[in-house]
């Protein structure tokens, strides 16, 4: 007689991404609860968002938008989406077909990467970067070239070191700007000089802007969108998630010239058909009015100078940051620990929990270099609990 349990074996499956485990964050978090401490190290603000987009929601659903979308996404919030897009940076996507909606940004990237790259191209990613980006890579059967941002120039783009990793096989370049975990913003000059790199060959970017509207000090997001050059050869990923303090609805989305959508769309087609109709909706309703996301990058500024200002007089040497939820911080002076070994003494003894930067590089990598969860509430926690450098 055949042994049950043989019967029941699990066929061994074919591991498509043998080097993903738990992530930093899933350990971060755990750790955090575990000692109870403020939790820095966390992409998501812990304060609610706007009750009228709630209200928003329900508004939708009782109007009956409670069945499928439409596969690229509802129409009023295709012609919001294009229309802000087209008054901040200046190029107006074409509602048809240019515009798709997504499950959050990281659906976005995910299509995109499947969609555009295969087996035998290069696909150019700037490290330290989302922990998205990677995974995508090796399920198009594409292969990432790395190219680590300065971290001595305080993690500005070495754009000859980009031009130095093009090789004929590149078909995408990944750029993530405001960035995580950096907080580094784009300039005018780094438009340009993405702009004489991709020129005359077949490079596609995508661009993942979904802090686009948290940018500080009087800065403008120097978004791919204000060149027509650039938007001609660029997916712009955003989200709605860090805009309106929602990142638990996963609505974002992907623009990109009509021939890169319609490959975009076959993927997204077969990856979720579409997004969640009532919340669709109540974004379109939400985005009439633009004081949400103009009032953005002082409500986030506030925080990060507040959280600033209270470890200024600590050993932690804060890094400038220019935008995003994040903050780096400089431990060198505490510390010669590594990274993940330092964060894990920073939550078990001190009750602080933060991000080695470590963890946004594949190959192993340390600078000393611990990132906050920067604007989001747990900062103005940290800052108003005392805790976060008072003990260094
Ligand atoms: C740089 C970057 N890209 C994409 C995402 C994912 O966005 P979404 O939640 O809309 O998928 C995040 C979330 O933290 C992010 O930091």
């Amino acid at each position: 007689m055949k042994d049950p349990r043989q019967e029941a074996a699990v066929p061994a499956p074919i591991d498509r991404l043998p080097w993903v485990g738990t992530t930093i964050f899933t350990v971060m978090s755990a750790l955090a609860t575990q000692h109870r401490a403020i939790n820095l190290g966390q992409g998501f603000p812990d304060f609610d968002c706007d009750p009228a987009l709630q209200q928003a929601v329900a508004d939708a659903m009782r109007a009956g938008h409670n069945q499928y979308a439409a596969m690229p996404g509802v129409l009023p919030l295709r012609e919001r989406i294009a229309a802000k897009t087209a008054a901040l940076y200046g190029h107006r996507y074409d509602v048809e077909r240019e515009v798709t909606v997504t499950a959050g940004a990281t659906q976005a990237i995910m299509a995109a990467v499947v969609a555009l790259c295969g087996p035998g191209d290069e696909v150019i990613v700037l490290e330290p970067c989302y922990d998205s980006y990677q995974p995508s890579i090796d399920l198009a059967g594409a292969t990432a070239v790395r190219v680590p941002l300065d971290a001595a120039r305080n993690y500005a783009v070495d754009w000859d070191r980009v031009r130095a990793a093009i090789t004929p096989k590149t078909r995408l370049l990944m750029v993530n700007f405001p960035h995580n975990p950096t907080g580094q913003v784009l300039e005018a000059a780094d438009l340009a000089a993405l702009e004489s790199i991709v020129q005359g060959t077949g490079i596609i970017v995508l661009s993942d802007e979904v802090y686009e509207h948290i940018v500080f000090d009087g800065r403008e997001h120097q978004g791919i969108a204000r060149s027509p050059l650039l938007a001609s050869r660029s997916v712009l990923v955003s989200s709605f998630g860090k805009t309106f303090h929602a990142t638990g609805w996963k609505v974002g989305y992907a623009c990109a010239p009509a021939a890169l959508s319609a490959m975009i769309r076959k993927v997204h087609q077969f990856m979720v058909f579409s997004v969640s109709t009532p919340m669709q909706h109540a974004l379109a309703a939400y985005l009439d009015d633009p004081r949400p996301w103009r009032e953005l990058p002082a409500f986030y500024q506030r925080k990060r100078d507040r959280f600033c200002a209270a470890l200024a007089g600590s050993r932690f040497r804060l890094l400038p940051s220019n935008g995003t939820y994040f903050v780096l911080a400089d431990y060198s002076a505490i510390s010669g620990d590594a990274e993940d070994v330092f964060a894990r003494q920073l939550v078990e003894r001190h009750g602080v929990a933060a991000i080695p930067v470590s963890a946004f590089y594949r190959e192993p990598f340390d600078n000393r270099v611990v990132g906050g969860g920067g604007a989001g509430g747990g900062r103005t926690r940290a800052v108003e609990g005392g805790g976060g450098g008072g003990g260094w």
